[in-house]
């Protein structure tokens, strides 16, 4: 058995989204967001570039790295240490090329990073230190998710109503038609703001 454990790969597969930290040249934090971060074998994660040049510029210098993925509605997540290899050409280049062009990823991709795990730890909210259940975690923020693209759509009905009359009719906003809109765009952040802090109330710390 590998580093990885199934509760590593289930959060990392379900997220499809990791943070990886390099180090630049001159010592500096660099951190970017990864949607192809996945899991290569019980060892190694991998990540494509697809516009990425300061990680893969970093690595060829330094291959330390730190890949961070979280599950968004739990509030749990890892933390993975390691060694990063760059891979422009090779068998194992086309072998990850052939998974990603599998499940579907149509970018052209430039380099992977296999990234060897040295070291993996568990992260968790500071929700959990007051004591809720992860029941309870969950339970709040798959609401807030769901507020937010209740939110969404709501923002974009109202204001897509307005403009998509005025679009249909090839004209212009009239002034009591651009009032309306800017009237919605006032109403929903009023209510928006309303949402949110009502929200914060309960998420607290998480
Ligand atoms: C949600 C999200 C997912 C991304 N996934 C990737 C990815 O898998 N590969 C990639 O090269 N760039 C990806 N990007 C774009 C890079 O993060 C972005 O180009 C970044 O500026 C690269 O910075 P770097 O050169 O420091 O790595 C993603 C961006 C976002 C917001």
């Amino acid at each position: 058995m590998g580093i990885l454990t199934d509760d590593m790969r289930r959060v990392i597969d379900e997220q499809r989204l990791g943070f990886i930290a390099t180090v630049t040249p001159d010592g500096k934090p660099n951190l970017s967001p990864k949607g192809t971060t996945t899991v290569w074998d019980d060892d190694h994660l991998v990540f494509a570039d697809i516009a990425s040049p300061n990680t893969i510029l970093n690595l060829r210098a330094n291959p330390s790295i730190e890949i961070n993925v979280v599950d968004q509605t739990l509030r749990k997540g890892y933390r993975f240490k390691g060694v990063a290899e760059v891979l422009g050409e090779g068998e194992r280049f086309d072998a990850i090329m052939q998974f990603y062009r599998r499940r579907g990823s149509a970018n052209p991709m430039k380099h992977f990073v296999l990234v060897k795990v040295e070291h993996a730890a568990a992260v968790f909210s500071p929700a959990y230190d007051l004591g809720r259940t992860e029941a309870e975690v969950t339970a709040l923020w798959e609401r807030h998710w769901d507020d937010l693209r209740r939110r969404r759509a709501t923002a974009r009905e109202a204001g897509d109503a307005i403009l998509t009359r005025a679009a249909t009719e090839q004209r212009d906003l009239t002034a009591d038609e651009l009032a309306q809109y800017q009237q919605r765009v006032v109403e929903q952040r009023e209510a928006d703001d309303a949402l949110e802090a009502e929200r914060d109330r309960e998420l607290a710390v998480a």
